[in-house]
């Protein structure tokens, strides 16, 4: 079952292009919830100011498709509310891999990777990450 991030989602939980998707428990994980769901690869902490990586990868649960008619077109990085980067995929010529480096003088809030399939909506997920002097 596709859920939600947000409450106010919840009238239309049942269009995958309504909102954004993600998923509350990846034991139980469709395979479409596998395929989509972009899966964030970074250190649990870091130092103020000191650049770090993060990678966002997206059918690392199961492969997406990459060919013209369904493919994955750009993934997002945030950390909380706040924008660090996007990156944009063309079909079978890229892979839907995003590596980012990253520094921050504080914590935002959780780091959040987003990513869009072509045939399959929006989805999110997100993983805690603490930033110390
Ligand atoms: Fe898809």
């Amino acid at each position: 079952m596709v859920t939600k991030t947000k409450d106010t989602y919840q009238e239309c939980a049942e269009d995958i292009f309504c909102g954004v998707n993600t998923v509350t428990d990846i034991k139980q994980a469709t395979d479409l919830e596998k395929k989509h769901l972009p899966i964030i690869s970074a250190p649990k902490t870091v130092k103020k100011g000191e650049c770090f990586e993060v990678t966002v990868e997206v059918g690392k649960l199961l492969k997406h498709p990459n060919e013209p008619g369904h493919f994955i077109q750009f993934i997002e990085l945030y950390a909380g509310d706040t924008y660090l980067g996007r990156m944009d995929f063309t079909a079978k010529t890229t892979c839907p891999i995003m590596k980012a480096c990253v520094s921050l003088d504080h914590a935002h809030g959780k780091l959040r990777a987003f990513e869009r399939c072509n045939l399959h909506g929006t989805w999110e997920s997100e993983v805690d990450i603490k930033v110390t002097e």
